[in-house]
């Protein structure tokens, strides 16, 4: 049965979220697979902006179910308090109704976000820049095989052992960094009142996905951060710490890796990194803040400033081939209106001064962008729906970005409203 997955291309933020709630107009099930409360999705309908960080991006989308996969790290506290503010924008959520979680997910404890923290500050000047949220810290304790997992939250002797272990280790940890410790009775109970509240929610959503597609529904994979932050083929270590490219939707879901099917790769008419590491095509100066101006490139999650520079052609092709990505959706192709000439990376040059058109990605310290101009555009996209309507320029854009990245643009979007988009 066919499946359709969405994910990021380049650093994430591309516009998975708007994407996703587009497309879901045709799925009757949307599982997330990686990542948590560290990704921000933004949903804009009829001028309201909602951003959601663990809930699926379907959730506006009645009749459509929402699965929370066992690859997703979560913060039962977090979740309880996001439901709450989306509940609050006049959309229903019922645990166990549109909104499952799999009891296979690893739990993000308020230690794990005092160990970021530490392990950032300890890092210096050289820290990654992580969102803060104990994200890497839970993904380190499922490979050390000493997380607590959801479905640990409904079996209260399973978790006074497990959190005694782990508080005795990590406590260690936090002595050494001068941090308050963890009273592990104290979060046992704090733990076992939110597992009463989620419990409706929790499910094995692996069986239950299995017999979706047995069952012949449609489903969605909704990715989280993109390519170039994946654990294993990003830009590591400045990458998040989970398995952001489609190779993360087997592990995260309990799916087969066969059932991948379509792969639509979103990344924007230009791009932009948030966090440390290498990005070649980065800007700065006058046209970095008009694009940051422009595209409001604030963070989702922590409303830091985003780093802006061009489409980078290297860098896509390497995530569209790394992801099997089959169709792109471009973003904010709006954004880039009156900006005069627009700067594509095409290729990289070495320290050694030789070029490559193929990503580089142990060695990207001192590659320079290799920058070709095209012509740029005018007028106000937003409130186009044909790819006949658009300026010629645009066009030819679209055109020569396609050809670059290898893959067919499908779909172009030009405004955060789920209408705001062109289809191809
Ligand atoms: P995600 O993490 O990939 O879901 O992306 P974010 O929600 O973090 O960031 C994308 C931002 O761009 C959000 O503020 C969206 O509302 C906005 N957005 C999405 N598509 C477009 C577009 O085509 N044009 C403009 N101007 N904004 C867009
Ligand atoms: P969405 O799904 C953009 C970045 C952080 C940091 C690095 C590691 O909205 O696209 P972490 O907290 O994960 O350990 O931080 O990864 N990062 C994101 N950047 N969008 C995201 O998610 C991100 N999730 C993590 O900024 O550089
Ligand atoms: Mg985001």
């Amino acid at each position: 049965m066919p499946t359709t997955c969405v994910i990021g291309l380049l650093w994430g933020d591309e516009g998975k979220g708007k994407i996703i709630d587009l497309l879901a107009e045709d799925a009757d099930v949307v599982a997330r697979f990686g990542g948590g409360h560290n990704a921000g999705h933004t949903l804009v309908h009829e001028g309201e902006r909602m951003v959601l960080h663990l809930i699926p991006s379907a959730i506006r989308r009645p009749g459509t179910l929402n699965v929370i996969g066992n690859g997703v790290v979560v913060d039962p506290f977090h979740l309880r308090d996001e439901i709450e503010r989306v509940r609050g924008h006049g959309i229903a959520i019922e645990l166990g109704g549109n909104l499952l979680v799999s009891e296979g997910c690893h739990l993000i404890l308020p230690l794990h976000r005092l160990l970021d923290h530490a392990s950032e500050s300890s890092r210096g000047a050289a820290k990654l820049g992580t969102t803060g949220r104990g994200i890497g810290p839970t993904y380190a304790d499922r490979a050390a095989r000493c997380g607590i997992r959801v479905g640990d939250l409904l079996r209260p002797e399973r978790l006074r052992r497990g959190l005694e272990r782990l508080c005795d280790e990590k406590n260690a940890t936090l002595r050494a960094c001068e941090v308050p410790e963890v009273d592990a009775t104290e979060l046992q109970s704090q733990l076992l009142e939110i597992g009463e509240w989620l419990r409706p929610a929790v499910r094995d959503t692996g069986a239950l996905l299995r017999s979706v597609l047995r069952d012949g529904k449609r489903l969605l994979f909704e990715g989280a951060q993109g390519v170039l932050l994946d654990v294993d083929h990003g830009t590591y270590p400045f990458v998040t710490s989970s398995s952001a490219s489609t190779g993360g939707i087997a592990i995260g879901t309990g799916l087969p890796p066969q059932v991948v099917g379509e792969v639509t790769g979103v990344v924007k008419a230009y791009s932009t990194r948030v966090g440390a590491g290498p990005y070649p095509s980065e800007l700065d100066g006058d046209i970095a803040e008009r694009i940051r101006a422009a595209g409001n490139e604030y963070g989702s999650t922590t409303g830091r400033p985003r780093r802006c520079g061009w489409f980078d052609a290297v860098a896509t092709r390497y995530a569209v081939a790394v992801s099997g990505t089959t169709e792109i959706a471009l973003t904010m192709l709006d954004v880039l209106s009156g900006f005069g000439d627009i700067g594509v990376c095409v290729a990289y040059e070495r320290g050694d001064g030789s070029k490559t058109t193929e990503f580089p990605v142990f060695d990207l310290d001192d590659v320079k962008p290799v920058v070709e101009f095209f012509p740029g555009f005018e007028g106000d996209l937003t409130g186009m729906r044909r790819f006949d309507d658009l300026p010629e320029n645009a066009q030819k854009y679209v055109h020569s970005l396609e050809e670059l990245a290898g893959v067919p643009i499908r779909t172009i979007s030009v405004g955060p409203g789920r209408d705001q988009v062109i289809r191809r």
